[in-house]
Protein backbone atom coordinates (compact mmCIF):
# COMPACT_ATOMS: atom_id res chain seq x y z
CA UNK A 1 0.00 0.00 0.00
CA UNK A 2 1.35 4.03 -1.17
CA UNK A 3 1.59 5.68 1.91
CA UNK A 4 2.57 8.67 -0.10
CA UNK A 5 -0.99 8.91 -2.48
CA UNK A 6 -4.45 9.30 -0.97
CA UNK A 7 -5.64 5.72 -2.24
CA UNK A 8 -3.59 3.59 -3.72
CA UNK A 9 -5.12 2.18 -7.52
CA UNK A 10 -2.59 -0.97 -7.53
CA UNK A 11 -4.32 -2.53 -4.79
CA UNK A 12 -7.54 -2.71 -6.94
CA UNK A 13 -6.35 -3.94 -10.28
CA UNK A 14 -5.91 -7.38 -11.34
CA UNK A 15 -2.25 -8.31 -11.02
CA UNK A 16 -1.92 -9.13 -14.95
CA UNK A 17 -3.34 -5.15 -15.48
CA UNK A 18 -1.13 -3.81 -12.69
CA UNK A 19 1.94 -5.72 -14.58
CA UNK A 20 1.38 -4.49 -17.66
CA UNK A 21 0.41 -1.04 -16.27
CA UNK A 22 2.93 -0.22 -13.88
CA UNK A 23 5.28 -3.29 -14.42
CA UNK A 24 7.12 -4.10 -11.36
CA UNK A 25 7.75 -1.20 -10.10
CA UNK A 26 7.92 1.02 -6.40
CA UNK A 27 4.33 1.97 -5.05
CA UNK A 28 6.55 4.35 -3.42
CA UNK A 29 6.36 5.97 -6.48
CA UNK A 30 5.09 9.49 -6.00
CA UNK A 31 2.92 10.41 -9.34
CA UNK A 32 -0.19 9.66 -9.91
CA UNK A 33 -1.38 6.50 -12.77
CA UNK A 34 -1.45 8.22 -15.55
CA UNK A 35 1.91 10.16 -14.94
CA UNK A 36 3.62 6.34 -14.07
CA UNK A 37 2.21 4.71 -17.45
CA UNK A 38 3.18 8.04 -19.58
CA UNK A 39 7.07 7.92 -18.01
CA UNK A 40 7.56 4.21 -18.58
CA UNK A 41 6.12 3.99 -22.04
CA UNK A 42 8.64 6.50 -22.99
CA UNK A 43 11.69 4.45 -21.16
CA UNK A 44 10.43 0.83 -22.50
CA UNK A 45 10.60 2.99 -25.66
CA UNK A 46 13.56 5.19 -25.41
CA UNK A 47 15.87 2.54 -23.55
CA UNK A 48 18.11 5.60 -22.53
CA UNK A 49 22.01 5.25 -22.42
CA UNK A 50 22.22 7.41 -19.56
CA UNK A 51 19.74 9.16 -17.21
CA UNK A 52 19.33 10.86 -14.23
CA UNK A 53 16.51 10.88 -11.37
CA UNK A 54 16.39 14.58 -10.00
CA UNK A 55 15.23 14.01 -6.12
CA UNK A 56 15.36 9.87 -5.15
CA UNK A 57 12.78 10.38 -2.50
CA UNK A 58 11.44 6.69 -1.73
CA UNK A 59 12.89 4.83 -4.98
CA UNK A 60 9.77 5.65 -6.73
CA UNK A 61 10.88 6.98 -9.89
CA UNK A 62 14.11 5.55 -9.59
CA UNK A 63 13.20 2.22 -9.53
CA UNK A 64 11.34 2.46 -13.35
CA UNK A 65 14.39 4.63 -14.66
CA UNK A 66 17.24 1.57 -13.27
CA UNK A 67 14.69 -0.80 -15.29
CA UNK A 68 15.43 1.13 -18.63
CA UNK A 69 18.56 3.04 -18.40
CA UNK A 70 22.11 1.64 -18.76
CA UNK A 71 23.20 3.57 -16.19
CA UNK A 72 21.33 6.31 -13.70
CA UNK A 73 22.33 9.47 -11.59
CA UNK A 74 19.67 10.02 -9.08
CA UNK A 75 20.48 13.26 -6.22
CA UNK A 76 18.65 13.96 -3.52
CA UNK A 77 19.67 15.96 -0.20
CA UNK A 78 19.01 12.77 1.59
CA UNK A 79 22.57 10.82 2.17
CA UNK A 80 20.90 7.34 2.92
CA UNK A 81 19.46 6.66 -0.23
CA UNK A 82 22.44 4.93 -1.13
CA UNK A 83 22.39 2.60 1.74
CA UNK A 84 18.38 2.10 0.69
CA UNK A 85 18.22 1.12 -3.09
CA UNK A 86 22.33 0.63 -3.73
CA UNK A 87 21.69 -3.30 -3.78
CA UNK A 88 19.06 -2.93 -5.90
CA UNK A 89 19.53 -0.56 -8.24
CA UNK A 90 23.45 -1.38 -8.98
CA UNK A 91 23.21 0.44 -12.67
CA UNK A 92 22.76 3.59 -10.05
CA UNK A 93 24.86 6.17 -8.68
CA UNK A 94 23.44 8.25 -5.82
CA UNK A 95 24.66 12.00 -5.37
CA UNK A 96 23.49 13.27 -1.85
CA UNK A 97 23.17 17.08 -1.43
CA UNK A 98 21.84 20.20 -2.64
CA UNK A 99 20.85 19.68 -6.21
CA UNK A 100 21.14 23.36 -6.90
CA UNK A 101 25.07 22.16 -6.24
CA UNK A 102 25.24 18.82 -7.30
CA UNK A 103 23.46 19.25 -11.15
CA UNK A 104 25.80 21.66 -12.15
CA UNK A 105 28.40 19.83 -11.72
CA UNK A 106 27.10 16.33 -12.53
CA UNK A 107 26.18 18.29 -16.14
CA UNK A 108 30.02 19.25 -16.33
CA UNK A 109 31.17 15.94 -15.63
CA UNK A 110 28.82 14.27 -18.00
CA UNK A 111 29.61 17.06 -20.87
CA UNK A 112 33.61 16.10 -19.96
CA UNK A 113 33.13 12.90 -20.31
CA UNK A 114 31.12 13.19 -23.59
CA UNK A 115 28.60 10.53 -21.73
CA UNK A 116 24.98 10.15 -24.04
CA UNK A 117 22.31 11.54 -21.64
CA UNK A 118 18.88 10.74 -23.29
CA UNK A 119 16.31 11.40 -20.16
CA UNK A 120 16.00 13.30 -17.35
CA UNK A 121 13.09 13.73 -14.72
CA UNK A 122 12.89 16.89 -12.55
CA UNK A 123 11.15 15.94 -9.79
CA UNK A 124 13.30 17.64 -6.44
CA UNK A 125 12.65 21.74 -5.97
CA UNK A 126 9.29 23.03 -7.20
CA UNK A 127 9.85 26.90 -6.17
CA UNK A 128 9.71 29.09 -9.00
CA UNK A 129 13.70 30.12 -8.54
CA UNK A 130 14.53 26.25 -7.97
CA UNK A 131 12.98 24.66 -11.25
CA UNK A 132 14.25 27.67 -13.42
CA UNK A 133 17.90 26.71 -11.98
CA UNK A 134 17.97 22.93 -12.48
CA UNK A 135 16.58 23.55 -16.49
CA UNK A 136 19.17 26.26 -17.11
CA UNK A 137 21.81 23.87 -15.83
CA UNK A 138 20.81 21.54 -18.11
CA UNK A 139 20.62 23.35 -20.86
CA UNK A 140 24.37 23.74 -20.80
CA UNK A 141 24.44 20.27 -22.17
CA UNK A 142 24.57 19.40 -26.13
CA UNK A 143 22.68 16.03 -26.92
CA UNK A 144 24.54 13.58 -28.90
CA UNK A 145 21.17 12.25 -30.85
CA UNK A 146 18.21 13.52 -28.57
CA UNK A 147 17.48 14.38 -24.71
CA UNK A 148 13.74 14.12 -23.49
CA UNK A 149 13.39 15.74 -20.33
CA UNK A 150 10.25 15.16 -18.04
CA UNK A 151 9.17 18.02 -15.40
CA UNK A 152 7.28 16.50 -12.66
CA UNK A 153 4.45 18.81 -11.18
CA UNK A 154 3.97 21.44 -14.18
CA UNK A 155 0.49 21.97 -12.99
CA UNK A 156 2.10 23.72 -9.41
CA UNK A 157 1.46 27.77 -10.39
CA UNK A 158 5.18 28.59 -9.02
CA UNK A 159 6.74 25.46 -10.82
CA UNK A 160 4.78 26.51 -14.37
CA UNK A 161 6.49 29.39 -14.21
CA UNK A 162 9.63 28.86 -13.16
CA UNK A 163 9.80 26.41 -16.10
CA UNK A 164 8.35 29.13 -18.56
CA UNK A 165 11.07 31.81 -16.87
CA UNK A 166 14.42 29.23 -17.97
CA UNK A 167 16.62 30.48 -20.38
CA UNK A 168 14.85 28.29 -23.40
CA UNK A 169 15.29 30.70 -26.43
CA UNK A 170 18.89 30.92 -26.03
CA UNK A 171 19.76 27.02 -26.28
CA UNK A 172 19.72 25.98 -29.84
CA UNK A 173 18.74 22.24 -29.15
CA UNK A 174 15.81 22.85 -27.84
CA UNK A 175 12.70 21.76 -30.22
CA UNK A 176 9.57 21.23 -28.34
CA UNK A 177 7.58 22.37 -24.78
CA UNK A 178 4.49 21.13 -24.05
CA UNK A 179 3.82 22.11 -20.43
CA UNK A 180 0.54 19.37 -19.84
CA UNK A 181 1.92 16.54 -21.74
CA UNK A 182 -0.07 14.83 -18.67
CA UNK A 183 -2.62 17.01 -17.58
CA UNK A 184 -2.46 17.70 -13.90
CA UNK A 185 -5.21 18.11 -11.09
CA UNK A 186 -6.75 20.19 -8.73
CA UNK A 187 -7.74 19.19 -4.99
CA UNK A 188 -6.42 15.76 -5.39
CA UNK A 189 -5.29 14.69 -1.86
CA UNK A 190 -8.44 16.35 -0.61
CA UNK A 191 -11.56 18.33 -2.52
CA UNK A 192 -11.31 21.29 0.15
CA UNK A 193 -7.51 21.80 0.00
CA UNK A 194 -7.90 23.88 -3.54
CA UNK A 195 -4.05 22.84 -4.44
CA UNK A 196 -3.10 22.15 -8.03
CA UNK A 197 -0.46 19.67 -8.22
CA UNK A 198 0.97 17.06 -10.16
CA UNK A 199 1.53 17.10 -14.30
CA UNK A 200 4.28 16.43 -16.26
CA UNK A 201 6.16 18.65 -18.76
CA UNK A 202 7.47 17.22 -21.43
CA UNK A 203 10.53 19.10 -23.55
CA UNK A 204 12.70 17.46 -26.26
CA UNK A 205 16.39 18.35 -27.19
CA UNK A 206 17.71 17.43 -30.19
CA UNK A 207 21.64 17.43 -31.47
CA UNK A 208 20.58 20.09 -34.15
CA UNK A 209 19.62 23.58 -34.00
CA UNK A 210 16.22 24.24 -34.47
CA UNK A 211 15.11 26.60 -36.86
CA UNK A 212 13.00 29.81 -35.78
CA UNK A 213 11.61 30.52 -32.00
CA UNK A 214 10.19 28.24 -29.45
CA UNK A 215 6.79 27.95 -28.55
CA UNK A 216 5.41 26.97 -25.04
CA UNK A 217 2.66 24.58 -25.73
CA UNK A 218 -0.07 24.42 -23.31
CA UNK A 219 -2.75 22.05 -23.75
CA UNK A 220 -4.57 22.01 -20.34
CA UNK A 221 -3.93 26.02 -20.31
CA UNK A 222 -8.11 26.30 -20.14
CA UNK A 223 -8.01 24.90 -17.15
CA UNK A 224 -5.47 26.03 -15.25
CA UNK A 225 -6.64 29.24 -16.01
CA UNK A 226 -9.72 28.51 -14.87
CA UNK A 227 -8.91 27.07 -11.46
CA UNK A 228 -5.87 29.27 -10.81
CA UNK A 229 -8.26 31.90 -9.17
CA UNK A 230 -10.32 29.94 -7.21
CA UNK A 231 -7.07 28.15 -5.90
CA UNK A 232 -4.83 27.95 -2.54
CA UNK A 233 -2.04 29.48 -5.07
CA UNK A 234 -3.46 32.90 -5.59
CA UNK A 235 -3.27 35.98 -4.25
CA UNK A 236 -6.54 36.62 -2.63
CA UNK A 237 -8.14 38.21 -0.02
CA UNK A 238 -9.35 34.42 1.86
CA UNK A 239 -6.01 33.12 1.16
CA UNK A 240 -4.17 36.07 2.93
CA UNK A 241 -6.45 35.21 5.75
CA UNK A 242 -6.36 31.53 5.64
CA UNK A 243 -1.98 32.17 5.26
CA UNK A 244 -2.37 34.51 8.55
CA UNK A 245 -4.21 32.32 10.43
CA UNK A 246 -2.73 28.93 9.77
CA UNK A 247 1.08 31.09 10.72
CA UNK A 248 -1.08 32.27 14.35
CA UNK A 249 -2.25 28.65 14.92
CA UNK A 250 1.71 27.10 14.86
CA UNK A 251 2.49 29.28 17.90
C1 LIG B 1 8.68 14.64 -4.75
S1 LIG B 1 10.08 13.87 -4.11
C2 LIG B 1 10.66 12.91 -5.45
C3 LIG B 1 9.77 11.74 -5.76
C4 LIG B 1 10.35 10.71 -6.69
N1 LIG B 1 10.88 11.30 -7.90
C5 LIG B 1 9.26 9.74 -7.06
O1 LIG B 1 8.53 9.98 -8.04
O2 LIG B 1 9.08 8.75 -6.37
C6 LIG B 1 11.24 15.17 -4.02
C7 LIG B 1 12.63 14.78 -3.44
O3 LIG B 1 13.52 15.81 -3.82
C8 LIG B 1 14.40 16.09 -2.76
N2 LIG B 1 14.81 17.51 -2.87
C9 LIG B 1 14.03 18.61 -2.87
N3 LIG B 1 14.76 19.73 -3.02
C10 LIG B 1 16.06 19.32 -3.12
C11 LIG B 1 17.29 19.99 -3.28
N4 LIG B 1 17.38 21.33 -3.37
N5 LIG B 1 18.42 19.25 -3.31
C12 LIG B 1 18.37 17.90 -3.21
N6 LIG B 1 17.23 17.20 -3.08
C13 LIG B 1 16.09 17.90 -3.02
C14 LIG B 1 13.62 15.80 -1.49
O4 LIG B 1 14.52 15.41 -0.46
C15 LIG B 1 12.67 14.67 -1.94
O5 LIG B 1 13.21 13.42 -1.56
Amino acid sequence: MSKHLPFDPLEYFPIEVKDTLFESCKDTWIMHEAERVMILSMLRNLKPEVAIDCGTAHGGSLSAIAKYAKKVYTLDYDPTCKERFGKEFPNAEFISGDINETLPKLMEQINKKGENLEFILLDAQHSRQGICKEINSILKYKPQKHLFIIIHDSFIPECREGIKEANWKDCPWVHFIELDFVSGVYGYQCKNDRKMTCGLAFVLLRAIPRQGSITFHEKNRGNFENLYPISIHANTLRNRIRGKLSRWKRF
